[in-house]
C-alpha cells in the first residue's frame, strides 16, 4: 500500500509542491466548475478539539464542491473525548474515511495520529502550527502582489502557532521575516534556528515594519490561553499594528490577519478595515487553498 502524504506542517511538502498548490488554488478559484468532482464519494473526517468558523466551513464546503462529504467530529461526541487511545482512533477512523483533518492542542496529537493513519492527515491548527492558514495567506499575497520570494514580511505580536508557520513559510517561499514580539513571548527557538538568516528580531513594530511588503499579526491570547488575557494585554501593549506601523512599511504593503481579530488590541480598526487590509480575500482563500490541498493529498 502506498504511504499517505500528510500536511502536519508546511515542511511536509517541498517548496515546488507548495508553489504548485498555490497556483492550483488560484486556478480553482477562477475556474469554478460544478461538474469537476474529483472527490466524488470521498469522505473527510474532521476532528475539532477547539472552536472554528473558517476552518470547518472551508473544509466542509470544499469537500461538497468536489463531490465528496465531510463529517464533523467533536471530542464531546466521540470516544476520543472519553480517552480512547489516539493510535486506536487513528487506525479505526482512517479505515473508514479518505482523509482526516485535526484541530487540537498538542502538536504531537496530530503527528501521532498521522503515524497511525492509513490516509492523509491535515493539521487544522495546533498550539504549535497553523499551516492551512499559510496556504491561504500565500495565495492572497500572490494574487495581490505576485511572487513573495525576496520580499519582506513583518510579524507583530505573539510568537505563536501563526508566527511559527510564518517562519516555516519564510523558508519554503524564500522571504525575509522581521519579528517584533515581547521578550517573554518569542517563538520556539528550534523553529527560528532552522530558518537561519531569513528571520530577524526587532524591538518595536515600527522597526520590524521598515521596508515590509506585508504586515501580519494575530490575537494576543490564542485558544486555550483565555485565562492569560489580562496579563497578555499588558505584555503586548506596545505591539499593536496601527497607522504608525503601516506608515513604516512600504507604501504598497498589505495587511493580513488569520481572524478572528480583536479590534483595538493587536490591530486598530483603522488598519484592519482600511485600504491595505486583505483579510476577507485571505479568509475566502482558505476554501480555495484547501481544495487544492485535498486534491493533492487524496487524488494521488
Ligand atoms: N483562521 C482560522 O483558522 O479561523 P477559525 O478559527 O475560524 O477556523
Ligand atoms: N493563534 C490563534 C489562531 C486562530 C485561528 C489561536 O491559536 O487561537
Amino acid at each position: 500500500m502506498q504511504q499517505p502524504r500528510h500536511f502536519t506542517s508546511l515542511l511536509d511538502l517541498s517548496s515546488d509542491e507548495l508553489r504548485t498548490l498555490i497556483a492550483r488554488a488560484i486556478y480553482l478559484k477562477n475556474h469554478r466548475d460544478p461538474d469537476f468532482q474529483p472527490l466524488k464519494g470521498r469522505v473527510l473526517g474532521m476532528i475539532f478539539e477547539k472552536s472554528s468558523t473558517r476552518t470547518r466551513i472551508s473544509f466542509e464546503a470544499g469537500m461538497a464542491h468536489f463531490g465528496g462529504s465531510a463529517i464533523f467530529l467533536s471530542p464531546r461526541d466521540t470516544q476520543l473525548g472519553r480517552g480512547e487511545p489516539l493510535e486506536d482512533s487513528a487506525k479505526v477512523i482512517s479505515s473508514m474515511v479518505d482523509c482526516i483533518m485535526l484541530r487540537t492542542f498538542k502538536h504531537e496529537t496530530v503527528t501521532t495520529f498521522a503515524q497511525h493513519s492509513r490516509v492523509p492527515v491535515i493539521n487544522g491548527l495546533t498550539d504549535l502550527l497553523h499551516p492551512c492558514q499559510l496556504l491561504a495567506d500565500m495565495q492572497t499575497y500572490f494574487e495581490f502582489r505576485g511572487d513573495i520570494a525576496g520580499k519582506t514580511v513583518a510579524w507583530i505580536g505573539d510568537g505563536n502557532n501563526m508566527c511559527h508557520s510564518y517562519i516555516n513559510a519564510a523558508r519554503q517561499f524564500d522571504f525575509k521575516l522581521n519579528i517584533a514580539c515581547p521578550f517573554d513571548y518569542r517563538p520556539n527557538q528550534a523553529i527560528v534556528d532552522a530558518a537561519g538568516h531569513r528571520v530577524a528580531f526587532f524591538n518595536s513594530p515600527e522597526q520590524a515594519a521598515q521596508g515590509a511588503d506585508l504586515v501580519v499579526t494575530d490575537v494576543w491570547a490564542s485558544m486555550g490561553q483565555e485565562e492569560e488575557q489580562k496579563k497578555r494585554e499588558i505584555a503586548f501593549n506596545d505591539f499593536q499594528v496601527n497607522q504608525q506601523t503601516m506608515q513604516a512599511a512600504n507604501s504598497d504593503a498589505l495587511f493580513m490577519h488569520c481572524l478572528p481579530a480583536h479590534r483595538g488590541e493587536e490591530v486598530t480598526a483603522e488598519v484592519i478595515d482600511g485600504p491595505q487590509s486583505v483579510i476577507f480575500p485571505e479568509a475566502e482563500n482558505r476554501l480555495h487553498a484547501q481544495k487544492a490541498l485535498l486534491e493533492f493529498l487524496i487524488c494521488r
